[in-house]
């Protein structure tokens, strides 16, 4: 069944919310694959503001880590399917958890980034003031131009997500909604779902998918490095989406 809600002169198109399941095969670990322990850190320690006020030190080590380890790795191939799939001229438009660069990477062009960028620091008193990390990582006694410390630009468990709003319009303009590598645990980026418009098809590529997808949304059991790639194929030679059987 295919829902084509672009007029006849538009490209289709596809939106796609991933989460940390995407890069995982890029060498990043999940947060929930870790049992609530973020590398050895307990996630109110190192992913709240209360932690960062406690200790400042401690975040930026980590997310000085996290920058590490995201540098060093590559885009895979759920990554580099979605970019090809742009180029070859549908709309791809990309809501992503992550905090890493890697469908930039890929090549996609049309990416927000609900919960921050790992690879840009910001003001800890004006959030508007972003500063790009393009080597190295943040210190304490870095200092943004109001005169206070650069923290991560990370969106923290109990912030508020600032792109929300943003993200929801990008759901409403779906012809076909992809979600990749979430557990769809952690709010508000799981009531996107309830942004699409009505009739259009949810599919959920995941190797948890079928305990996890919610009522109405196609899972697809697979990890996204085999399952993405597959269905862009088939998106590419009939140059429409659409949910094929094995779905
Ligand atoms: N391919 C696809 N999905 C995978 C793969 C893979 N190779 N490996 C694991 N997964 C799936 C897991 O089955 C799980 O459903 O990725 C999902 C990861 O879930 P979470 O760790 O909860 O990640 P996410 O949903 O992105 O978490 C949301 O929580 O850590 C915070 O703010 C952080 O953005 C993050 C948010």
């Amino acid at each position: 069944m295919s829902q084509q809600r672009s007029s006849r002169q538009d490209p289709p198109h596809l939106v796609v919310l991933s989460g940390a399941g995407i890069s995982a095969e890029s060498g990043i670990q999940t947060f929930r694959a870790s049992d609530g322990l973020w590398e050895n850190h307990a996630v109110r320690d190192v992913a709240t503001p209360e932690g960062f006020k406690r200790d400042p030190a401690l975040v930026l080590r980590f997310y000085d880590q996290r920058r590490r380890q995201v540098r060093k790795a590559k885009p895979n191939s759920a990554h580099q399917a979605l970019a090809a799939l742009e180029q070859e001229g549908f709309r791809v438009s990309i809501v992503t958890q992550n905090i890493d660069d890697l469908h930039e990477r890929a090549g996609s062009r049309h990416v927000l980034h609900l919960h921050g960028e790992i690879l840009m620091a910001r003001s800890s008193v004006d959030e508007r003031l972003r500063y790009p990390l393009t080597k190295g990582g943040i210190a304490l006694g870095d200092l943004c131009d109001k005169g206070s410390q650069l923290r991560p630009d990370v969106v923290w468990f109990g912030e508020a997500v600032p792109y929300y709003m943003d993200a929801c319009e990008i759901v409403a303009g779906a012809d076909l909604l992809l979600v990749v590598g979430t557990s769809l645990a952690v709010m508000p980026a799981a009531m996107l779902l309830e942004c699409a418009p009505s009739g259009i098809d949810t599919l959920l590529v995941d190797p948890q998918a079928k305990q996890l997808a919610p009522y109405g949304v196609t899972a697809i059991s697979k990890p996204a490095g085999q399952g993405v790639p597959e269905l862009v194929s088939l998106w590419r030679r009939e140059k429409r989406l659409w949910v094929p059987d094995f779905a």
